[in-house]
């Protein structure tokens, strides 16, 4: 029930907006990925494009240098992307005054919305 409840609110989301997901070849878990992200309402904040709003973009991520607010920076990879989705406030970008509320995701389902991360930077 709680399932489909979230799924009509992801499809009111995604009709809200003009903007759609990149058309980008998927792997099936890449895919399952980009499900789950709608469902969860990740897009609401990385956008139904993903290419950012409240938080930053998802698109062409991967490589690139983030600075962290005092001081230090790093580089974007699978790694980070995992930490950052399982523990959203630990590392505070400079830019962003929004702190990403945690969420219920397991392992898999992380793995999955990050596979579909990296397909949106080849
Ligand atoms: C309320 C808005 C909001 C929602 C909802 C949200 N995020 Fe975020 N997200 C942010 C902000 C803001 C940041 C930057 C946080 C920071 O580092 O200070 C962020 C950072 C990230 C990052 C790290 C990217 C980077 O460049 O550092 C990933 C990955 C991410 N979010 C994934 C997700 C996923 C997956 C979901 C859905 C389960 C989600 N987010 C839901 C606001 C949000």
């Amino acid at each position: 029930m709680r399932k489909v409840l979230l799924s009509a609110i992801a499809l009111i989301l995604v009709g809200c907006s003009s903007a759609q997901p990149l058309a980008v070849d998927l792997s099936p878990s890449a895919e399952r990925g980009l499900k789950i992200a709608q469902q969860s309402g990740c897009a609401s904040c990385h956008g139904s494009d993903f290419g950012g709003g409240t938080g930053p973009t998802w698109q062409g991520i991967i490589g690139t240098t983030v600075a962290f607010k005092g001081g230090a920076s790093g580089v974007v990879d699978r790694e980070y992307l995992i930490e950052s989705i399982k523990y959203p406030d630990e590392q505070k970008r400079v830019g962003y005054s929004v702190v990403m509320p945690y969420n219920n995701l397991t392992d898999e389902q992380i793995s999955e919305i990050v596979d579909y991360i990296e397909a949106l930077s080849n």
